[in-house]
């Protein structure tokens, strides 16, 4: 994956971040998603792809963009062969409810990578387990999470009282906070964003050690992906909610339903991924606007050169025209 490539999709993730951003605290998720929704798509006319998003707002009937099997990119208008063919997983504002109500840690994500590198998870649940580079070898999903934590804590060289498990605080968790309070790790009980929490797995300076528990079947895809890029570890298995779930599911090739998935199996090969911060979080700073403004905090990562790339960008809408779909920025129409 190209490099400049990857410095031209943070746009992307600008573009959503500042349009969500703006719509921070207002207790409308719904607004927020669709204002980064429609920003996202807007950006996506500036790149040099053949996109086709993989993993998106849902299948075509029930989403008006980003819909899965859309063509994005400038590449589709021009001459075959001009601009690489990718897949896209997106997720426009990953923590919607966060945003909505000014909480930490809602960012808008992109990655890419060659096609039919990403799993194409239905829009179900994921079992996850993901953690940093350390203990990258260490986990396994089929067996519970007083063994993980003692296995991560060994390739750690640490013990369990030091580390941290994140985990969704969902009703669907209680045995496994329990478990994991009797085994003497820290929790660290989140609202909202397991993808933000599996990716701040992968840094010393978050304090997050391991991620835990149910969530999203996309955002699972998503961060395998950042994770891919930064050598961290992680193992999924799908969960469904009902038969129809399943049924789709195999009509999008799904085999084995109760499959356990690896890092690689999520996502693998060349990928590059991207993030804008929302609002403040572990890992990334959220939007602060000023007058005619705004600054952003991204981070690119490809997993080719494992290079990891934080982008503060300072944004004068005044001056840029091109940014007047973003209402009330103060974008010159
Ligand atoms: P949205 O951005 O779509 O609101 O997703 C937020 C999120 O918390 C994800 O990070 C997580 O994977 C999923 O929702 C969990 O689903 P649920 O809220 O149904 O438990």
């Amino acid at each position: 994956m190209d490099r400049n490539l990857a410095l031209e999709a943070v746009r992307v993730t600008e573009a959503a971040a500042l349009a969500s951003a703006r719509l921070m605290g207002r207790g409308d998720a719904h607004a927020a998603d669709r204002a980064a929704v429609e920003a996202m798509r807007h950006a996506f006319e500036s790149l040099h792809i053949r996109g086709t998003v993989v993993i998106g707002e849902g299948e075509r009937d029930e989403a008006p963009m980003l819909f899965i099997g859309e063509q994005v990119g400038l590449g589709w208008g021009e001459p075959e062969g001009r601009s690489p063919r990718v897949d896209i997983a997106v997720d426009p504002l990953e923590g919607t409810n966060l945003c909505s109500t000014g909480a930490s840690d809602s960012i808008a994500v992109l990655a890419m990578a060659a096609d039919g590198q990403f799993l194409n998870a239905p829009d179900t649940y994921m079992e996850k387990i993901a953690v940093g580079p350390e203990a990258r070898g260490a986990i396994d999903l089929l067996r519970g999470a007083t063994w993980n934590l003692a296995a991560i804590a060994e390739a750690k060289r640490a013990r369990v009282p030091d580390l941290t498990a994140v985990i969704l605080d969902r009703p669907r968790h209680a045995a496994l906070i329990e478990e994991v309070r009797k085994a003497g790790a820290r929790i660290r009980l989140i609202q909202d964003g397991d993808v933000s929490a599996a990716i701040a797995t992968a840094s010393a300076d978050t304090g997050i050690d391991v991620l835990f528990g149910t969530g999203g079947a996309p955002e699972g895809v998503i961060a395998a992906a950042a994770l891919q890029c930064v050598g961290g570890g992680m193992q999924a298995r799908l969960r469904w909610r009902n038969d129809d779930e399943l049924a789709r599911a195999r009509k999008m090739g799904i085999v084995d339903p109760d499959r356990i998935y690896g890092l690689d199996d999520l996502a693998h090969g060349d990928v590059m991924f991207a993030a804008t911060g929302v609002t403040d979080g572990a890992f990334l700073g959220g939007v602060k606007f000023f007058g005619g403004g705004a600054k952003t905090s991204s981070v690119v990562m490809r997993s080719q050169s494992g290079t990891v790339r934080r982008i503060d960008s300072v944004h004068h809408l005044d001056r840029k025209p091109n940014y007047s779909w973003l209402t009330g920025l103060g974008g010159r129409d």
